[in-house]
C-alpha cells in the first residue's frame, strides 16, 4: 500500500462532490479592502450561483446573495437566522466530512510511518476507532436534522493538515491543528443543542468530544516525544501547528471573542494539553487576508444588492 498520499486520491462514492479549495485560497490573497471585495464578488456571482444551482446550498445563495460562504464562516450558527437550518446542516455535514478526514488522517499516521514506537501505533489505531464511531454518530445527526450525505460539496483542507511526511508535524497538525479545532466547533455545537433544547445532539456531541480531547492529548505527548533533546526540531513543529492554526481561524472567525462564529474551547483545551500561553497565541492568530470585519462589511453590502437586483428583475418581469 502506498504511503503519503495526495488530498486528491482519498477514496469516496457516487455520494460525494469534490469542491476544490479555490474560493478560500483567492481570499486569503485578496486586500483589507470591501469594494474590492465586493466587485470581485459580483463579478463571480454568476458562476457562484451556477455552481450551487441544484444543491442544497442553492437557498442560501437565495438568502444571503454570492456572498453567503462569508456570512456563513463570519457568523455564529442561529436557529432564527434565514436559512437557519440549512446553515445547521451545512456546518454538520462539514463536521461528517471532517470526520472522515479525521480517520483517514490517522489511519494514515499509522502506517506512514512504520519506524515509530508500538505505543505510538496503538494511539492511532484507538484514534482510528474513535473516528469511525464518530463518523456513524455525525450521519445519523445529519438524518436526525433532516439531511443526507452529499448534500454538500466536500471541501479536504482539513486532511491537507495530514500532509506533513515528518511524524512530529504530522500529529502537530493533525491531533493539535486539526482536533483542536475539533474541541472548538464540539463545543460550539453543543451550546447550540442546549440553546434548541435537542437533548440528542447534546448528547451525542458531548460524547464524541470527550473522544477528541484525547486526540489532543495523544498530539501534545508525542510531540514532547519526537522532538524531545532537539529544541530546534520542536520550534519547528511548533511553526507548522501555527501555520495549520492560522489557516483553521478562517481569518479571524474562530477567536476567542464573545461574537465568534467559532469561540475558542478555551477549558476544554487546557484539559488536552494545550498551555495558556499557547491559547493565548491561539486567540491573537488570524489567517492572512481581509479581517472580519472588511469580511461582514462586504457580505451585508453584497445581500443588500443581491435583494435589490431580484426586486427589480421582478418589477421588469411583472411588466412584460
Ligand atoms: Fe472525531
Ligand atoms: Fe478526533
Amino acid at each position: 500500500m502506498k504511503r503519503f498520499i495526495d488530498p486528491n486520491e482519498l477514496a469516496r462514492d457516487s455520494r460525494f462532490v469534490r469542491q476544490d479549495n479555490a474560493q478560500s485560497t483567492v481570499l486569503a490573497a485578496m486586500p483589507d479592502d470591501v469594494d474590492v471585495i465586493v466587485n470581485a464578488f459580483e463579478q463571480f456571482s454568476p458562476m457562484i450561483e451556477e455552481s450551487v444551482r441544484g444543491t442544497a446550498a442553492q437557498s442560501l445563495f437565495d438568502a444571503y446573495g454570492p456572498a453567503f460562504a462569508l456570512t456563513v464562516i463570519n457568523e455564529p450558527i442561529d436557529p432564527d437566522a434565514p436559512e437557519g437550518l440549512t446553515r445547521l446542516l451545512l456546518r454538520m455535514h462539514g463536521i461528517f466530512v471532517g470526520e472522515m478526514q479525521a480517520l483517514e488522517g490517522a489511519a494514515r499516521s499509522l502506517w506512514d510511518f512504520p519506524d515509530t514506537p508500538w505505543e505510538f501505533k496503538m494511539n492511532m489505531a484507538r484514534q482510528c476507532w474513535d473516528e469511525a464511531r464518530h463518523i456513524q454518530i455525525f450521519e445519523k445527526l445529519l438524518v436526525h436534522l433532516g439531511g443526507y450525505v452529499g448534500m454538500f460539496p466536500e471541501s479536504t483542507f482539513l486532511f491537507e493538515a495530514a500532509c506533513s511526511d515528518d511524524p512530529a508535524m504530522r500529529v502537530a497538525g493533525v491531533n493539535r491543528g486539526l482536533e483542536g479545532l475539533a474541541c472548538d466547533v464540539f463545543r460550539d455545537m453543543i451550546r447550540y443543542a442546549e440553546k434548541t433544547g435537542d437533548e440528542k445532539m447534546r448528547q451525542a456531541v458531548d460524547y464524541v468530544l470527550a473522544d477528541e480531547l484525547t486526540h489532543v492529548r495523544f498530539g501534545s505527548e508525542w510531540v514532547r516525544e519526537f522532538t524531545k533533546d532537539d529544541p530546534e526540531y520542536l520550534k519547528r513543529t511548533q511553526d507548522y501547528r501555527r501555520a495549520v492554526d492560522k489557516q483553521f481561524s478562517f481569518g479571524g472567525a474562530r477567536s476567542d471573542r464573545e461574537d465568534a462564529a467559532i469561540p475558542i474551547a478555551w477549558e476544554d483545551r487546557l484539559e488536552a494539553g494545550f498551555t495558556e500561553e499557547e491559547l493565548t497565541e491561539l486567540a491573537n492568530l488570524s489567517g492572512d487576508g481581509p479581517s472580519k470585519k472588511t469580511l461582514t462589511a462586504a457580505a451585508k453590502i453584497l445581500r443588500e444588492r443581491h435583494f435589490e437586483k431580484r426586486t427589480a428583475n421582478a418589477e421588469t418581469g411583472a411588466q412584460s
